[in-house]
């Protein structure tokens, strides 16, 4: 049996810097963050992965995660909506492809119709994706389809208990467009939605045909209330040593004793 594979905060760094060069631990020039550095650990985790497997993951954007997945032997399709991502994405398999290494295929693909075959997923990932899709009800209806029945889906999405008025206040403007939904002021497409439990068992679990095995959270008093939705987020693509040191001291104390505030983001895992 192949071994277990596990992507540890470190080694995202690690891999961040063998892709990118020093410069990413000054200035991430992708969506890497602090948040991915604990959303990469947990969700490769949970996704249970072992060499030779395949992920398909869902609005990957700029992200590295599917070249650090293959640096560890695992495949993945990319299905991402925008057509210059994915090319970004192609040119990037091609540079960073090693022999023996896991092979990363990027496809245009919109999530609301997945152009993937019935009960065929296995493995299926949404990192911070699923909140910028206006319409969410059918993502969640394809992602119940395609998964085979045994798999897995790891999902991250915002997460609120109660109705927010705003987001980013008097950091960045975001309009208010419904419940608990935003867009980002003079950029198009940024669209941004906090869920409840009830929005996410209803969009996500229900459909899936599945249940929700595994827990996480990330971001309360400390990492959301005192860095990320203050002024001091302007700090957040910059010095990225500092979000290694924030994601393994801070965030596992936040949710040790911390639980008592309300996560910035939930993390989950669906089991069909
Ligand atoms: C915040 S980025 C993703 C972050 C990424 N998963 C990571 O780990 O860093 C959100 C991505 O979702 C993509 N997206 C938006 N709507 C989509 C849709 N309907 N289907 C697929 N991807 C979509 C966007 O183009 C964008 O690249």
């Amino acid at each position: 049996m192949t071994r277990r594979v596990r992507l540890p905060a470190l080694r995202c760094l690690r891999y961040e810097v063998a892709f990118n060069g020093w410069r990413i631990l000054k200035e991430t020039i992708n969506d890497f963050s602090l948040w991915r550095l604990i959303e990469y650990p947990w969700c490769t985790e949970a996704l249970d992965l072992r060499q030779g497997d395949l992920v398909l993951d869902i609005g990957t954007g700029t992200s590295t995660y599917p070249h650090m997945l293959a640096r560890e032997g695992v495949n993945t399709v990319i299905l991402e909506l925008d057509a210059e991502r994915v090319r970004w994405q192609r040119r990037k398999a091609e540079e960073w492809a090693r022999p023996g290494a896991g092979k990363v295929y990027p496809v245009v693909a919109d999530a609301t119709a997945l152009p993937i075959r019935d009960a065929v997923a296995r493995r299926l990932s949404a990192i911070s994706s699923l909140e910028h899709i206006p319409e969410d009800r059918p993502v969640g209806r394809e992602i119940g389809r395609v998964l085979a029945p045994g798999g897995v889906a790891v999902i991250t999405v915002p997460y609120t208990r109660n109705e927010r008025m705003d987001f980013f206040k008097g950091i960045r403007r975001f309009r208010r467009v419904a419940s608990n939904a935003f867009v980002q002021e003079g950029k198009a497409g940024s669209f941004f939605r906090f869920y409840n439990d009830q929005q996410i068992e209803e969009t996500y679990i229900k459909p899936s045909g599945g249940r929700v095995v595994k827990w996480g959270a990330f971001g309360r008093r400390i990492l959301n209330g005192m860095y990320h939705e203050t002024k001091l987020t302007k700090y957040w693509r910059r010095y990225v040593i500092k979000d290694w040191l924030l994601a393994k001291i801070v965030h596992p104390l936040e949710e040790r004793f911390g639980r008592a505030t309300e996560p910035l983001y939930v993390m989950f895992k669906i089991v069909k």
